[in-house]
């Protein structure tokens, strides 16, 4: 298992992009900025999307610009095409990231092309975020299974995960947008495509829906995967993607972590404060394990004195 492991929270993202109502920017920059506090050094701010089709990351610009920044924390966002590519970089984003599915149902419905054709779109992503010397990170959607396909095949996981290597991406994020992985899933996607990208160049990225996304996680470490994304909270979903919950919570991720004696530099109680933050200002309170057993023990230590 890797002695230290990555966290990309992508909660401010993936966490708030399919949340009902509108999140205003200032709540946005506060949840960063508790992040990054938090010891979190990657964080995906935003995404340069169309707001006709995900209206949740409109304001995006905003978001990036306003950003009080901390030494050390790279703040980056999707941008799934030439015109997200030139935003983000007119409003001071250190990293993008292009999206591509390991399913063409999935591809059409969330980008509304092909994969062949988002491949082509992204190519020139790569190349001018090389140019500005930035990274450019590449995901796989439904890597573990798709919400109109169903199972998906890990050669073509690998052969996507190749591809995007190839062009130019430093990491590929295998995606279980949907959360139907297994531990064995898991491992059947991961080892086929750490036969054709470094293994340390490949990430995790768990949705929980079916509850298996720690499980997930501890298998994949066992291969050696270094790299997670996770939501504060466990907050997120994909508006393609009809039933699929939140993201794996990262503070369950940090106590797994931590608990293997793997070090993450994220601090638990300043993260657990996140997770009550943010799912105060969206009017609930956090329902994730390890926030809720965390919350309840200082309110027993705090009954005490
Ligand atoms: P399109 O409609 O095919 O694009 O959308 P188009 O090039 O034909 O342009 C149509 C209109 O969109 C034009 O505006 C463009 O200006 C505008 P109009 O002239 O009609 O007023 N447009 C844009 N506006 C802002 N930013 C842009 C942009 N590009 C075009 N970058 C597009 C193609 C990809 C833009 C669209 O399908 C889209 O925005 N889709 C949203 C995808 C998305 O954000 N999905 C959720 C994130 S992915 C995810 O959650 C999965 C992940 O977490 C991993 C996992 O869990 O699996 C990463
Ligand atoms: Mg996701």
């Amino acid at each position: 298992m890797p002695a230290r492991v990555r966290i990309v929270e992508v909660g401010p993202r993936d966490g708030l992009q399919n949340e009902p109502g509108t999140i205003d920017v200032a709540t946005k920059l506060a949840l960063i900025e508790r992040l990054a506090g938090a010891g979190l050094a990657a964080i995906e701010a935003a995404a340069f999307v169309s707001p006709r089709w995900v209206p949740q990351m409109a304001g995006s610009g905003e978001v990036m610009r306003g950003i009080r920044r901390k030494p050390g924390v790279v703040y980056s966002a999707l941008t799934p095409n030439m015109q997200g590519f030139g935003a983000a970089l007119a409003a001071g984003c250190d990293e993008v990231a292009v999206f591509a599915a390991a399913s063409e149902t999935f591809s059409r419905k969330n980008i509304n092309c092909s994969i062949a054709v988002s491949i082509d779109r992204f190519r020139p992503v790569v190349e001018a975020a090389r140019e500005h010397g930035m990274r450019c990170r590449g995901y796989i959607s439904c890597a573990l299974g798709c919400p109109y396909e169903g199972a998906v095949d890990p050669q073509v996981v690998a052969r996507l995960a190749a591809a995007l290597y190839d062009m130019g991406c430093y990491e590929i994020s295998l995606g279980d947008t949907i959360g139907v992985g297994t531990p064995s899933s898991t491992l059947r996607a991961f080892d086929a495509c750490a036969r054709v990208v470094p293994v340390d160049r490949l990430a995790g990225h768990f949705h929980d829906t079916w509850g298996m996304a720690i499980a997930n996680i501890h298998a994949a470490l066992g291969l050696g995967v270094g790299t997670y994304d996770a939501s504060v909270g466990g907050l997120g979903g994909c508006p393609y993607s009809p039933g699929a919950s939140g993201n794996v919570a990262t503070e369950n991720v940090v106590y797994l972590l931590h608990g293997l004696g793997i070090e993450t530099g994220v601090d638990l109680d300043a993260l657990v404060d996140c997770a009550a933050f943010i799912c105060g200002a969206l009017g609930r309170s956090p329902q994730s394990k390890v926030a809720r057993a965390r919350l309840a023990q200082r309110a027993r230590e705090g009954g005490k004195s």
